[in-house]
């Protein structure tokens, strides 16, 4: 894929250690592979009667909106959104347990569930999430998030158990990433890009 850079990349602070934050996915990148994964998912759901999406707050709203709109414009089925809430993260590491914080009022009895996240990492929270509520008998469940990062946490087994993930872009390496819904303790969310944290190097600079 060509990159176009439009950010030069910022200093922040990341577990105390000064890192530099450069551009990975363009704003504009993203909503053209939004537009794409869009008509895609408008395609699956092209004989039910609505879907329900699920975005797991915080991170997935951004991405979950634009989705919205581009499955709308692909001629999707109607949309209702109803958010989910899950933790497994401390920091930038992941905990290893899933707590349901917010679960879905709405009965999932019947339903066709398209669940939105921003990222699959280890693959615990939206493991959790699928599990929990595919208890409930739903007609359907659906996985989606933006990125797919290779992680080597990845928990074996979590993908096939949730029936697969449609994503938009798979980073090449496990970098640790912000913006487009992606924070750094609650910050860096609102972004319209994607950066790439990089950490400082012993000998001065930083990871290419
Ligand atoms: P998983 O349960 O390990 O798949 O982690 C999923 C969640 O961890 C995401 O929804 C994010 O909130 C968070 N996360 C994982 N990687 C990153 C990252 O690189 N930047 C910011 N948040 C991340
Ligand atoms: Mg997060």
């Amino acid at each position: 894929m060509t990159q176009t850079l439009e950010h030069p990349g910022f200093s922040l602070t990341v577990e105390g250690k000064e890192c530099f934050a450069t551009e990975l996915y363009s704003a504009r990148q993203i909503q053209e592979g939004i537009e794409e994964m869009g008509a895609q998912l408008a395609g699956e759901y092209q004989d039910a009667p609505y879907v329900v999406m699920v975005p797991i707050l915080q991170g997935a709203i951004n991405y979950a909106v634009a989705l919205r709109n581009a499955m709308k414009r692909a001629g999707a089925p109607p949309i209702v959104m109803e958010g989910m809430r899950a933790s497994s993260m401390d920091k930038t590491r992941s905990t290893g347990t899933v707590k349901i914080i917010k679960d879905l009022i709405r009965n999932p009895a019947g339903e066709d569930l398209l669940f939105v996240d921003d990222i699959f990492d280890t693959g615990l929270t939206l493991r959790g999430i699928v599990r929990h509520v595919g208890g409930s008998n739903p007609k359907s469940m659906r996985v989606t998030t933006l990125l797919d990062k290779p992680s080597n946490l990845r928990i074996p087994g979590a993908v096939e158990e949730i029936g697969g993930v449609a994503t938009v872009f798979t980073m090449e390496e496990p970098s640790f990433v912000i913006g487009f819904g992606l924070d750094y303790e609650e910050e860096y969310r609102g972004l319209d890009y994607i950066a790439r944290v990089r950490m400082p190097l012993p000998g001065g600079g930083f990871e290419e």
